[in-house]
């Protein structure tokens, strides 16, 4: 009978242990979901991202980061954070409007952006912070802005004059804004899911597109666009976010250790989206399998009076708050 016992004892002693071991190994899973490839500043910024938080929180929280939309395409993964389905991505800004904050398509103006400094001082500023506010009614919060330059446009023929775009079908990421400038240099514009572009390049269903040198190289448009011009006429920008409820139920030790993990991995991802582009760009250079053009001040001009109009436009899109404050912090004429 004691034997029985002990062995009963012994029994759910060792369940006891099973169970407090299972819970003591079932981390948190954060599933980071993006579109690009993992050699590219938001590829490596999410490997680091992962990286970090696993070791600031001893292996408590597991982040399983899927790249290149092996989990989600453009639209659907904000729907699926939106449903908690993923806990983070990092679209690009020009994507937010299915959501219903429009004023983010302010940041694709053409031109607005000066240079690096400029575009960096705005977002970790008042404009960062002003548009991360409009995505709290949304159950969504924005952690960071991940930076990756500025954009190059492309098709099978030079585009050097506003004429030479004339009557070409353009690829767009989401962005109405994207939509008009390309309209006011006499493109039709069609907006496609990121991993479907080199496809529609390759067989036609769109003749160019536009986006910067790390997607250029890694998603292989170079190989199907004879022309690249490296204008430099829009910025490409993105936003960490989680879903809100998930980051606020988080033990608040945890999230301090995440927020120590993100802010270090935005320091890094913004420290090397430059070289990177560089990088990617020699790349291309190098490839033989496209020809770069370089705009001229007066052509750069030209390009800058036929855009124009979308200023005008962005008025009735993105509202007029937005617009006094990128005038006021980024010291440009709207
Ligand atoms: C695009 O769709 O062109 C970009 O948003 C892709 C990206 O995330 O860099």
């Amino acid at each position: 009978m004691n034997k029985f016992v002990a062995l009963i004892g012994a029994a759910v002693a060792a369940l006891a242990l099973t169970a407090n071991a299972a819970s003591a190994q079932s981390p948190i899973v954060i599933k980071f979901s993006h579109v690009v490839a993992n050699d590219t500043p938001k590829g490596k910024g999410a490997l680091k991202f992962k990286e970090l938080a696993e070791k600031y929180t001893n292996g408590k929280v597991k982040v399983e980061v899927y790249p290149n939309s092996t989990l989600y395409k453009d639209k659907e993964e904000i729907e699926a954070l939106q449903l908690g389905s993923v806990q983070m991505l990092a679209p690009s800004t020009a994507k937010f409007a299915p959501l219903g904050v429009k004023e983010f398509e302010a940041l694709d103006l053409p031109w607005l952006f000066k240079d690096d400094a400029t575009y960096d001082a705005a977002m970790k500023g008042a404009v960062g912070k002003w548009l991360f506010k409009k995505l709290e009614a949304k159950g969504i919060s924005g952690l960071a802005y991940w930076d990756n330059g500025f954009h190059m446009v492309s098709a099978n023929r030079p585009l050097i004059h506003p004429a030479d775009f004339q009557g070409l079908k353009v690829r767009i990421s989401g962005s109405k804004i994207a939509d008009r400038y390309f309209r006011d240099l006499g493109m039709i514009p069609q907006i496609m899911a990121f991993s479907e572009v080199y496809q529609a390049l390759q067989t036609g269903v769109v003749d160019g597109c536009e986006n910067t040198p790390s997607n250029y190289l890694t998603q292989k448009f170079y190989e199907v666009q004879k022309d690249i011009t490296v204008s430099n006429h829009a910025h490409l920008q993105y936003a960490v976010i989680v879903n809100t409820k998930f980051w606020n139920g988080l033990p608040a030790d945890i999230r301090q250790q995440l927020d120590k993990a993100m802010a270090e991995a935005t320091d890094y991802t913004n420290s090397i989206a430059s070289q990177e582009n560089k990088d990617a760009l020699e790349a291309i250079k190098k490839s033989g399998k496209t020809t770069l053009h370089y705009l001229t001040a007066e052509q750069k001009a030209e390009w800058q009076k036929a855009m124009r109009p979308t200023y005008t436009w962005a008025k009735g899109r993105v509202g007029q708050e937005i617009l006094d404050l990128m005038a006021k912090e980024l010291h440009v004429q709207m």
